[in-house]
């Protein structure tokens, strides 16, 4: 239900629509799309950039937020653990508890590797479980892995390692299986025919859902995974810093209860970094659609002991957070909305893009309607524009919604508003970290031996952006991957003596380089104290 405020709008959105839905809008050139980006992304605002002065990447831009993190003080000075008595000992250690950690630990255990997760909130609690609209894989006849590969290649602006690309191409449709042999339900047509729709940018229906809450359902068969195979949990209990050992191989890392602030000491003989997204950075004050965790603590973690990063300056803005009402603002309105049918459109009820442009150039034009082009919709708190919801039932017939967006009718009914009925309003949301670690494509760090990363800390895998459900896929894949290669790795390791002797270094160089900082990292939870 809308105030009157939003009346008139509302009224040119209802009367434009029977022809908006018959509308085909075009898609936009090479060269559009690149005006379009270097005017209204987020990505390409100089200002909001900062070069680093010390580490693998110095000389390279990143947020300015994620800059002060990583460039900031450890919790803990080099000698203030003992590190002659680990409270933990195992083969490989796995920092973070969701998708990606949980896959590696399944693999791991799988391989008869000694497994253990460490994580700062439960297992579970991570932006796995928030994702809604799907996982991509190319298991249809129509369709391979080669088409998959191109797609995400172009819409990664031709950015990403192929090695890495291709592997979660290739690998996809076996993760599918692996996932339906777990137990994940996923939407079947009577037949038994998995249903399958398109995201942004891809050219063949791939997309394989749970509903729209397709990461609940695939978390919640990795976590029960992990508990039925016994593999120790260790919860709200984060990694604030790894341990090398003498020969500067990574070999553990110091954990803080988050309760009491006791610290521990894990010793491992390889250590798999997965620790997920930045979202809870908020870059330039953006809203975002991720898990109270998600604060860029393994890009702080691996960046300390020298591992390089790629890409770190690509954010993805998901086209469609809510702009209305301000309850949820900035959650996510999961791409599938658009795949079923929804078109884009702004205050005057027009169509301004075609609604499956890749993620980057979607939300571009949104943020062009709300400002050059002053034709989004006041939502008494920002802008927004319209994403007309109505349409689906028309197109797929009255019950689509209910059938295939359940959570997305609850989320807007808790406020009153129908989608069935009336549409909703949507503004850019940051989503996705495309930069991350770089790593080869067993998983492994490119510059410090046995740190594996899986997941989104990942770097590289998407290039310098996103498709829809290529996320989900990649934590599955890249998870499952760093567990086999970290267990096997494990079994020809000797760990030398423990060391925490980088972060003396790392203190230098924050010396020499002249960076008067008091800040410490990794942040581990966001601050929202006095902010809206
Ligand atoms: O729109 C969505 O459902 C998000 C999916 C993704 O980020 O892959």
């Amino acid at each position: 239900m809308y105030s009157e405020k939003f009346q008139k709008s509302l009224a040119a959105v209802e009367a434009a629509r029977e022809n908006n839905i018959a509308l085909e809008p075009q898609r936009m050139t090479a060269q559009q799309k690149e005006e379009l980006l270097a005017t209204f992304h987020p990505d390409y605002k100089k200002d909001e950039f900062a070069v680093l002065k010390i580490g693998a990447n110095k000389g390279d831009k990143v947020p300015t937020e994620l800059a002060e993190m990583l460039q900031a003080h450890s919790r803990i000075s080099a000698d203030s653990v003992d590190l002659s008595n680990p409270d933990y000992e195992t083969d490989v250690l796995i920092i973070g508890g969701g998708g990606a950690g949980a896959s590696a630990a399944i693999e791991a255990n799988e391989a008869g590797a000694d497994v253990m997760i460490v994580t700062k909130l439960r297992i579970g609690d991570a932006n796995t479980m928030m994702a809604e609209g799907g996982i991509q894989a190319a298991d249809k006849p129509n369709d391979s892995p080669a088409i998959h590969f191109v797609d995400a290649f172009g819409g990664g602006h031709f950015a990403a390692k192929k090695e890495l690309l291709s592997k979660l191409v290739c690998d996809a449709p076996e993760a599918i299986q692996w996932l339906s042999n777990l137990g994940v339900e996923f939407d079947k047509d009577e037949d038994g025919t998995m249903v399958t729709t398109h995201g942004g940018g891809t050219s063949r229906k791939r997309m394989h859902a749970a509903k729209d809450y397709s990461g609940a359902e695939i978390m919640r068969t990795l976590r029960d995974e992990v508990l039925n195979r016994q593999i120790p949990v260790v919860d709200f209990t984060a990694a604030i810093e790894l341990i090398l050992d003498e020969n500067g191989n990574a070999a553990g890392a110091v954990l803080m209860n988050m309760e009491t602030k006791e610290l521990l000491v894990a010793k491992a003989k390889t250590v798999i970094i997965a620790t997920g997204g930045a979202g809870r950075m908020h870059y330039q004050g953006f809203p975002t659609s991720n898990h109270y965790g998600a604060t860029a603590d393994g890009l702080v973690l691996g960046y300390r002991v020298g591992a390089k990063l790629l890409y770190a300056e690509t954010l993805q803005y998901h086209p469609t957070g809510v702009a209305y009402p301000e309850q949820i603002f900035g959650a996510l309105v999961t791409e599938k909305v658009r795949s079923l049918g929804a078109k884009l459109v702004n205050v005057n009820g027009e169509v301004f893009m075609h609604p499956l442009e890749t993620r980057d150039v979607a939300a571009a034009s949104i943020i062009r309607e709300c400002s050059e082009r002053a034709t989004g919709v006041d939502t008494g708190d920002g802008q927004g524009v319209w994403l007309d919801t109505p349409m689906i039932e028309k197109i797929g017939g009255e019950g689509t919604i209910m059938k295939r967006i359940p959570a997305m009718w609850r989320m807007f009914d808790k406020y009153g508003i129908d989608i069935r009925k009336e549409p909703i309003l949507v503004y850019p949301t940051l989503h996705y970290q495309n930069g991350g670690l770089d790593i080869t494509a067993d998983c492994m760090t490119t510059n410090v031996e046995n740190l594996f990363v899986a997941g989104e800390a990942v770097g590289g895998i998407h290039g310098k952006n996103r498709l829809m459900g290529n996320s989900l896929l990649d934590i599955i894949v890249f998870g499952r991957s760093a567990g086999i290669n970290a267990a096997a790795k494990a079994k020809t390791v000797n760990v030398g003596e423990l060391t925490l002797k980088h972060i003396e270094k790392f203190e230098n160089e924050i010396a020499e380089a002249g960076i008067a900082t008091d800040k410490i990292s990794p942040k581990l939870l966001p601050d929202y104290t006095n902010k809206r």
